[in-house]
């Protein structure tokens, strides 16, 4: 996992056609997402001896790319997508796991998502999450004129993971300067 580059859109865009079709984002649309303020955006590489076997010890090709959009109150998952060939190997899992730890640290109230109704593969991810379904959104996707649930994940009703033993511990010093949470979101 690593950010996403200038260098990475050709590759992203290729994936985003082939998993998007006639909603896949163009490279002005990418370029001024990216640009956005807020914006967080990472990438999914193979690696390890298969990884070098099939692909030589060079660069790898993207297989997955993830981005979050922070406004200072919630995050928004803006998009998420697995190159076909390496889909139900946990490459969506850990993009989604990055897009939501990277929102408990800039001390999101929640991450909310919208989702093709029909997107089953999508849908199961999300809830094995635990996001909830808080809403539909009529003909949300042009120009296939299809619907959108809005999702939400509550991250102040939900302890991280790797961060199991927090209510037993002492509460953290604030910072001596009043600083403000880490991020680069505006
Ligand atoms: C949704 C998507 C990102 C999932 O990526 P992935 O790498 O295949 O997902 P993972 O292998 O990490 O799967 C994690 C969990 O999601 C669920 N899941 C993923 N794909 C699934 C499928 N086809 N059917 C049922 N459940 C699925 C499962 O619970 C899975 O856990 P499991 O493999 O232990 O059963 C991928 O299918 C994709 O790129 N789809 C096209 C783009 C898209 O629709 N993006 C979402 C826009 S809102």
């Amino acid at each position: 996992m690593r950010p996403l580059r200038s260098a990475d859109f050709d590759r992203v865009l290729e994936l985003e056609r082939v998993l998007f079709g006639a909603g896949a984002w163009t490279y002005g649309m990418l370029a001024d997402e990216l640009a956005a303020l807020g914006r967080w955006y990472v990438v999914a590489e193979p690696t390890g001896p298969d990884a070098v076997a099939v692909y030589g010890p060079g660069p790898k090709p993207v297989v997955g790319y993830a981005g979050l959009w922070f406004d200072g109150d919630v995050a928004q998952v803006m998009t998420i997508g697995v190159d076909p060939y390496y889909q139900r190997h946990g490459v969506g899992r850990a993009l989604l796991e990055a897009l939501i730890e990277r929102a408990r640290t800039l001390r999101a109230g929640a991450v909310l998502l919208e989702v093709r109704v029909d997107n089953g593969p999508a849908l199961a991810l999300y809830e094995r999450f635990g996001f909830e379904r808080i809403g539909l959104r009529k003909r949300y996707y042009q120009p296939e004129d299809k619907d959108a649930f809005t999702m939400r994940l509550d991250l102040a009703a939900t302890v991280a993971p790797e961060d199991p033993g927090t209510r037993d511990q002492e509460p953290e010093p604030s910072a001596p300067d009043g600083g403000t949470p880490a991020g680069d979101a505006a």
